[in-house]
């Protein structure tokens, strides 16, 4: 019997090797990333959907902020306990593509793609309504996320590349494209002499005009987008996007 992909199945697997894997790609990504984040969330608190290992949410919440975030995946969130100050953060258990906090924020932020891990493009428009009811009337939601780029698929909507290669381990990524559902279904195959291991994730990408329709739907609208942490113009040479939605009203 397959095992079924939730929206724990992500974090539960990579949970283990998370932090060590990203590591390298990490480093400048996250001091940019919680140096921008501090300028926008005012006094507090902030909220982070998918906090993860709180690669970001502890260094935020040393600045002195009062640090929420919610996660689906309990491995993801022990890996954030284990950590200094990881028993600060306030995680709610849950998936973000909708949620009650009872509270409000100036700000919520997601990152590092995790908005995509919402598989329908209905759990992402829910998503931006259930951000838009947790922000103070001048908060800000800020998404950090790829820009897609279909042209990484072959003409049959496939694609195998070459992570790394070395002495002891290959790691391959695999992955099918649908086109009309805007979804990626991938492995990270890890292959060693005594084992393989597989990382799943799914993903459904989204434009950025489609991400500012959303934004409408629940009422926001897009007062800056950049192409990078350090303010880098978009569209620029880089992959990704960080956009800043705010409320209309
Ligand atoms: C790529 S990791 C990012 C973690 C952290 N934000 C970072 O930047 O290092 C994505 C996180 O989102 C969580 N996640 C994925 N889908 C989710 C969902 N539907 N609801 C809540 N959390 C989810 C995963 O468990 C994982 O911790």
């Amino acid at each position: 019997m397959p095992s079924q992909y939730t929206d724990a199945t992500y974090g539960d697997r990579i949970a283990g090797i998370y932090d060590e894997w990203y590591a390298d790609r990490f480093t400048d990504d996250t001091t940019a990333a919680v140096a921008f984040l501090r300028t926008l969330a005012g006094p507090g608190p902030v909220l982070e959907l998918g906090v993860g290992t709180g690669r970001v949410a502890l260094p935020l919440a040393e600045t002195g902020l009062e640090v929420h975030g919610i996660d689906a995946s309990e491995a993801m969130v022990a890996r954030l306990r284990e950590k200094p100050g990881g028993e600060a953060i306030q995680v709610r258990m849950d998936t973000f593509a909708d949620f009650s906090l009872g509270r409000s924020f100036p700000l919520v932020y997601v990152v590092f793609n995790t908005f995509f891990a919402l598989l329908s493009q209905d759990e992402q428009v829910s998503c931006f309504q259930a951000v838009a009811r947790h922000l103070t009337p001048d908060g800000a939601f800020l998404m950090q996320a790829f820009v897609p780029d279909v042209s990484r698929f072959d003409a049959q909507n496939q694609r195998t590349s070459v992570d790394s290669v070395g002495v002891d381990q290959v790691v391959l990524e695999t992955s099918i494209h649908d086109p009309v559902a805007q979804r990626t279904d991938a492995q990270h195959v890890v292959i060693s002499d005594r084992s393989v291991r597989l990382y799943p994730v799914r993903i459904r990408y989204a434009y950025v005009p489609e991400l500012d329709l959303m934004a409408r739907l629940a009422g926001l609208r897009l007062r800056e987008r950049w192409g990078g942490w350090n303010r880098e113009p978009f569209p620029a040479k880089t992959w990704t996007h960080v956009s800043v939605w705010v409320r209309v009203d």
